[in-house]
């Protein structure tokens, strides 16, 4: 008997880190199966998924460019996906159908809460980026029940269209948009969900948002303090975490989603630190 088979998708692939992370999810939990990585061609996304489906695999997750395709893709969606507009995680229905989940959110939010210890319920949240990386997870930030949820971008139209779009999930959170120059208040959460720090640039935040109190997250991780963590430090923050937890948390889910048994994460997390 061949071992199930999982992969993910993007385009470039190579510096993927879930191969590994799934492969660890694997052995700690005593699940038998396979998970390989593949670079679907830019034009060509949805032939690399009914390939893969059809040679039998169980399920993928995807990541950039194609998690928009991956959502538009599917013929069932979770709720979570349906509002995230975007899929990171692909998997057949009972009928052999294209489902898609969202694990984005979820991630994000498991890191914060439970790896850190962070209360999002009541919090003032500041979130930096309009893009997609940014409405995956604004539904479960929301769920949270923070008191106030400022969104901040560059083209603020997009921060608007945003919180129109989130505005019936708000519930009693303060949702707005700005651009990066206008909050001047400490936060008690500032989110980096920009991808400003790829061209080496930092938005242009001020330094007032960060309080003595204030923890700041990146969604971005890499093996030294990100761009915007850096600044964050030299400006007084005192809490720094990069995204790689919620990448862990992320797929710690979609293993859930396909097995049916949630791995610990904490071990994960720690090895691929370690790396
Ligand atoms: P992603 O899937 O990573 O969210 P995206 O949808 O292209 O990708 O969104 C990128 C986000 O980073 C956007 O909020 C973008 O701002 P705009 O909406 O104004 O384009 C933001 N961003 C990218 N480069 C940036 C830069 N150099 N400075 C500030 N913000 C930047």
């Amino acid at each position: 008997m061949t071992n199930d088979l999982y992969a993910v998708v993007g385009n470039p692939i190579s510096h993927s880190k879930s191969p590994r992370i799934h492969s660890l999810f694997a052995s700690q939990t005593g699940e038998t199966l396979e998970y390989t990585a593949i670079q679907a061609p830019l034009d060509d996304f949805p032939g690399t998924v009914k390939q893969f489906f059809e040679r039998g695999g169980k399920g993928l997750n995807v990541t950039v460019p194609f998690k928009e395709q991956a959502w538009t893709l599917a013929q069932r969606r979770t709720d979570r996906a349906q509002t995230a507009g975007a899929a990171n995680t692909l998997y057949l229905d009972a009928d052999g159908g294209l489902a898609a989940d969202n694990t984005d959110g979820c991630g994000i939010v498991r890191d914060l809460v439970s790896n850190h210890g962070v209360r999002l319920e009541g919090a003032r949240i500041l979130v930096l980026g309009a893009g997609g990386a940014v409405r995956g997870v604004l539904g479960p930030i929301l769920a949270e029940r923070p008191d106030l949820l400022t969104i901040a971008n560059r083209t603020v139209a997009r921060a608007d269209a945003l919180v129109a779009l989130f505005a019936p999930v708000a519930g009693q959170t303060r949702l707005s948009a700005c651009g990066f120059e206008q909050p001047g208040e400490p936060f008690d959460l500032i989110i980096n969900g920009t991808s400003a720090s790829l061209q080496g640039d930092l938005p242009p935040l001020s330094p007032g948002v960060i309080g003595a109190r204030t923890v700041v997250y990146d969604m971005m991780y890499s093996l030294q303090t990100t761009t915007f963590n850096h600044w964050a430090l030299e400006h007084g923050a005192q809490t720094v975490y990069d995204g790689l937890g919620m990448l862990v948390e992320q797929a710690a889910e979609s293993f859930r989603i396909w097995r049916g048994v949630s791995p610990a994460t904490g071990p994960v997390i720690e090895e691929l630190r370690n790396d």
